[in-house]
């Protein structure tokens, strides 16, 4: 273990942590990193069946209650309602005005990757059409868009001078948002790395980050005057996990040094880019979106408790607790740091004092032990103790997922609790059906109304009990490309026909125009 002026970890509760350790790089040495372990992030989703999940579960849980959809609520004056898209799903113009290939461009063109061999070449033409998503948000009354910006049209090779055209385009959709009255509230990393820093070893290599903080540093000099919000990742642990370990996303690889080295390299460039930002703009409010999950134990067993723990270190802690508190969490002590390609030093290097918490939420996981064969027969539970499974209480989304705004309540007080009450903007939530067009054009998807409607209850419940909530941007302002799944998911309030880019909005866009308007909801609307 290199020098450190820190300790990387918390006290683990482990009392296997020293095997488990040497066995970890045991496997490395082994060159075993291909097998290990799937699924350590991922939840539901359609193709998962990822090795070391538990299987769908539904243990009784005590503390999960229905939402009272019956009563009004009302949220604060100033709250901002918005939804989120990200670049490389609805922008299409993959190869337009100089931008650069992305990782997501070549994974989508690679035969064999994406559903139905669907790509993101077109996808919604956002970069053409972008004036008619703004008319959308304003028929929705909406105050806040969260959208992404594709590091490869800023900088076609991942480094070097901004590319003036890709520029252009992201300051017209700022000058026009806040034309709108909407705040660009903007994503820097959503996932389309340019394909030559993949060349050069991609987030595994630590360089990756500094590129990173330069990027973010030409765009804070670019658009900084404008945008006053940006979250720095999109779900770092996602990307990390299906684009290194699992393979199911860009850039496909799976190999668990390379998810070990990544995970560290996105820490660091965390930390760098933050400061780099407020470096150029000291007054801007700079923040994550992480993917997060609650994680209950299967059983009210001591093991199944503490394999809770670990899934929530690992689901919700892995990159926060890094940037809040500059180190890793306590519970996950027995990955081998050294793999992670950890110097003297980094500790600090992570540390960004986030101004709010992004949070996107889903669904719930359930988390128990693996039992003593389990161990035995599979090497990923030695080095990882949790099966992860999705819950079967309540219906589900087209996608797999539970239908649970408990998850949503429980985790907001969680982080509420465990990091001094920062301020949180949910900053995706939202379910896939796919509902189409009756006969008589409408699309009537009440199922998508009543998810919203119950996750914003289990919101305004936290805020209630006092929670910092600033926000809610529902997943997504109009179908788009669902990077694995290609264009079968439709999570959209408003309706794409993908043949014609022509948009619809479904009665779920009426429904939230009416609540984002009065900042309320209302029983029986
Ligand atoms: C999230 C991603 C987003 C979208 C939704 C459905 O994990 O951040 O891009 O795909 O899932």
């Amino acid at each position: 273990m290199p020098p450190h002026p820190y300790r990387l970890f918390g006290d683990s509760h482990s009392t296997l942590r020293q095997t488990r350790r040497e066995f970890a790089h045991s496997l490395l040495a082994a060159g075993l990193t291909a097998a290990l372990p799937a699924g350590l992030f991922s939840g539901c989703s359609v193709s998962s069946n990822a090795a070391g999940t538990a299987g769908s579960t539904g243990p009784a849980n005590p503390r999960a209650r229905q939402f009272d959809t019956s009563s009004e609520v009302s949220f604060p004056r100033n709250f901002f309602w918005g939804t989120a898209t990200a670049a490389y799903q609805i922008e299409g113009a993959w190869k337009e005005d100089d931008k650069g290939e992305s990782i997501w461009d070549r994974f989508a063109h690679t035969p064999g990757k994406i559903k139905n061999g669907d790509n993101g070449d077109v996808a919604c033409n956002s970069y053409h059409r972008w004036r008619e998503d703004i008319a959308l948000m304003r028929a929705m009354n909406l105050n806040s868009y969260r959208f992404s910006i594709s590091w490869p049209r800023i900088q076609p090779t991942g480094s070097g001078p901004a590319n003036s055209k890709g520029i252009d385009y992201y300051s017209r959709l700022a000058d026009a948002l806040l034309e709108a009255r909407i705040r660009p509230f903007v994503t820097l990393y959503h996932w389309d790395l340019p394909q030559t820093l993949e060349d050069a070893g991609g987030w595994p290599n630590r360089d990756t980050a500094a590129r990173f903080a330069d990027y973010v540093a030409v765009l804070a000099h670019a658009l900084g005057d404008r945008v006053s919000d940006w979250m720095l990742f999109n779900e770092p642990s996602a990307f990390v996990d299906l684009g290194h370990l699992e393979g199911r996303h860009a850039p496909g690889r799976k190999s668990l040094l390379d998810f070990l080295r990544a995970s560290h390299t996105v820490n660091l460039a965390q930390g760098a880019s933050f400061h780099a930002l407020k470096a150029v703009r000291p007054s801007s409010r700079v923040g994550t979106a992480f993917s997060m999950s609650s994680c209950e134990p299967a059983t009210d067993s001591e093991p199944d408790k503490l394999a809770a723990e670990r899934a929530h270190a690992i689901t919700n802690l892995w990159f926060l607790e890094p940037a809040l508190k500059g180190q890793y969490p306590a519970a996950l002590a027995f990955f081998p740091e050294t793999a992670m390609g950890i110097k003297s030093g980094d500790l600090e290097k992570m540390r960004a004092p986030l101004d709010f918490v992004g949070i996107n939420l889903y669904y719930r996981t359930i988390a128990s032990a693996p039992g003593a064969m389990e161990r035995l027969s599979h090497a990923q539970e030695w080095l990882f103790p949790v099966k992860k499974a999705s819950g079967e209480q309540c219906p589900k989304t087209d996608m797999g997922c539970e239908i649970w705004p408990q998850a949503l309540y429980d985790v907001v007080m969680r982080i509420t609790r465990d990091f001094n009450r920062p301020q949180i903007e949910i900053t995706e939530s939202g379910c896939a059906y796919n509902d189409g067009p009756d006969g008589d054009g409408a699309i009537r998807d009440t199922r998508r109304i009543e998810y919203h409607r119950q996750y914003l209850q289990a919101l305004a419940r936290t805020m209630a009990d006092g929670a910092d909530v600033r926000s809610y941007h529902a997943w997504t302002l109009m179908d788009n490309f669902e990077w694995a799944e290609g264009f079968s998911q439709r999570f959209g309030l408003a309706y794409m026909d993908f043949k014609t880019q022509k948009r619809t909005i479904k009665e779920s866009g009426r429904w939230y125009a009416k609540v984002a308007a009065e900042s309320r909801l209302r029983p029986g609307e």
